[in-house]
Formats: C-alpha cells, structure tokens, sequence
C-alpha cells in the first residue's frame, strides 16, 4: 500500500510516517516546504504519483488570536483540495481533525453522530473541512483527535505540548497553575496514529475519535505526568475564567466517545495516563513502550 503524509513533519504527521512504515507500508513524508495544501497546482505536483491513501494532517491554529482567513484556508480550503485530489485519483483522504468542532456544553461524551456546533474561529474552520471533505468524496475517513501530544510537540504550537510543557516547568521547579474545570481525552500521537492505520486496515470510513482511553482535567493530566515522571511540583488548580484571554475559546468539556471504534469492533487506544508512561519512557529512552490497546 502507497501512503502520502501531508504535514508529515508535525506531531501526528511524524507518528503517522512511523506507523505506516512500521506496517511495511510504502510512505511518501511531505513537509510544508513540498506541498501547500490550500493550493491545488502544488497538491498536484507532490501527489504526482498514485497513492491508494492521502493523509492530510496539516493545521492553521493561531498562537495568540484567531485568524478567520488563515484558518479557512488552511483548514477548510486546504482539506477540501487534497479531498478533491484523492478523489480524482482513487486514493482515500484521511484527514485529522479535532474536539473543538464542539461547543463543549455535553454533560457525556460526543459521539461520531453528534452534530459539530463550533464557537470558535478554529473549530469552525475545521468543521468546515469536514464537510467539505464529506460532500467532495466518499472515500474518507476522518480521524478526531484532541489535546494532541508527542514528543517534539506540536509545530502550530511552538513545538510543545501540555505534556513537554508541564514536564519542562515541573523540572525547573516552576511553580504550576493548571485548569480544573475543563474535561477532555487526551490523544497520544503514535496512538491516534495506530488506530488510524487499523482503520485503514479494516476498510473504514466516516468520522472517528481516536483519542486515549478516559479523560480527565488538565489539572488532573498534570498532576499524573508529575506523578509519572517521579517529579514533585507546585501544582495549584484555577478556572478557565481565570485564564487570560487569547486563542480560540476553549470547549469546556470535549470528552470524544469511542461508539465508532465499538460498532467497527476495534478496542480503544490504551488510557491516556498508559500513554504519558509509554512518553516518558521514550523520551529517557528506557525499555520497549507497552503494547498500544486497552482490553
Ligand atoms: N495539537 C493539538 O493539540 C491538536 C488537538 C486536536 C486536534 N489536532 C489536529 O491534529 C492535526 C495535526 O496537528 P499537529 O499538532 O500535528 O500539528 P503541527 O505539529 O503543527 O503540524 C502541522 C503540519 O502541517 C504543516 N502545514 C501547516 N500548514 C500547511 C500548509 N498550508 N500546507 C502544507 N503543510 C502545512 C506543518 O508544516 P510547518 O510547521 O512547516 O508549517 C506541519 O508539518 C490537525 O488536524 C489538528 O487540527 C491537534
């Protein structure tokens, strides 16, 4: 099987060449100086050779405030021209997308089917893409992930993570004031990105959350990498009102269901706080990670 990587240097592009590869797929890695997804001629010209799968896991996320045009053009624009590629040519388009698609006001976890209902520049713009992608091909599979990590962190974000960023204050003895009152499933890059290619594997299509395993508060992630780690930090939880302004508002509770998973019969990526161990262990480079499922 032919692969292309679209945003193959980022965090779920890197852990996406690895797992393809690792499956004895053919990979094509395409870094933003080979392809500008939002335009089609460049789409064109990397994608020149056929690939029976496109992944497109690129993002426009903006630092500090939200840029409605960049956003849309990365993001919408952007998803709907490799979505228009790959269907030309025969390929699925798999495209990454994200929690923030939903308004965040759910008591239990979204499922698939639920109906997107963004509030920010972001999410809009990335539930643009999605039914872009939707209405341009049947061919896709569109993977959710949210409050994505890995090391090496995310390119959009400066290169860090929650989890690199926690770590890294934690070892400077920084102390921490960290959100309670947001709930979210936190999603292990090499994890997301094994599923996805179980997925592929199984022939699935439509829309499905591949975060860890559980969720949790930021607060509560935090105090688990410390803990994980073997660290001891000043950890002190606060509000989301108490944060202050800039970047898209956030979903105050954006836990992702696995119902897609189940009804496919796939078991759900390890729990989360699994995967900040399998981090951790890489990053000292100790021993071999644990296998990637939950029972
Ligand atoms: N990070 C998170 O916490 C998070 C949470 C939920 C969902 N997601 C979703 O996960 C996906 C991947 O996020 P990530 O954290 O891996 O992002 P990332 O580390 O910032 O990587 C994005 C990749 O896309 C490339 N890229 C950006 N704009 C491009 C363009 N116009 N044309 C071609 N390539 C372009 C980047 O290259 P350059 O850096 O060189 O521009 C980079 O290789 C996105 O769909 C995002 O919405 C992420």
């Amino acid at each position: 099987m032919r692969l292309a990587v679209i945003g193959a240097t980022g965090q779920f592009g890197r852990a996406m060449v690895e797992a393809a590869r690792s499956s004895g797929w053919d990979v094509l890695p395409l870094g933003h100086d080979a392809i500008e997804v939002a335009d089609a001629t460049s789409v064109a010209l990397a994608l020149a050779d056929p690939y029976d799968v496109v992944v497109n896991a690129t993002v426009w996320h903006g630092p500090a405030q939200e840029d409605p045009v960049m956003a849309l053009r990365v993001n919408a624009l952007g998803a709907k021209v490799v979505a228009e590629h790959a269907a030309r040519h025969g390929a699925t388009c798999v495209t990454v997308s994200t929690d923030y698609v939903f308004d965040g006001d759910a008591t239990r976890p979204y499922d698939e089917s639920a109906v997107p209902s963004p509030r920010s520049v972001y999410g809009i713009s990335k539930a643009t893409g999605e039914a872009l992608v939707r209405a341009t091909t049947p061919d896709h599979l569109i993977v959710r992930v949210a409050s994505l990590f890995d090391i090496g962190g995310s390119r959009a974000k400066g290169g860090t993570s929650f989890v690199g960023t926690m770590l890294a204050q934690a070892r400077a003895g920084r102390p921490l004031r960290v959100v309670a009152d947001q709930f979210h499933s936190p999603s292990y890059a090499p994890d997301a990105a094994a599923t996805t290619m179980d997925l592929l594997r199984l022939g699935a299509r439509g829309i499905v959350h591949v975060t860890n395993a559980g969720w949790c508060s930021w607060f509560e992630m935090a105090v688990a990498i410390v803990e994980e780690a073997g660290l001891t930090a000043d950890l002190t939880p606060t509000r989301l009102a108490d944060l202050p302004a800039g970047g898209p508002p956030r979903p105050r509770y954006s836990v992702l269901g696995h119902g897609g998973l189940r009804r496919l019969g796939l078991a759900s990526p390890r729990p989360w706080r699994d995967a900040v161990r399998d981090y951790l262990a890489r990053e000292t480079g100790a021993g071999s990670p644990p296998p990637p499922r939950a029972s």
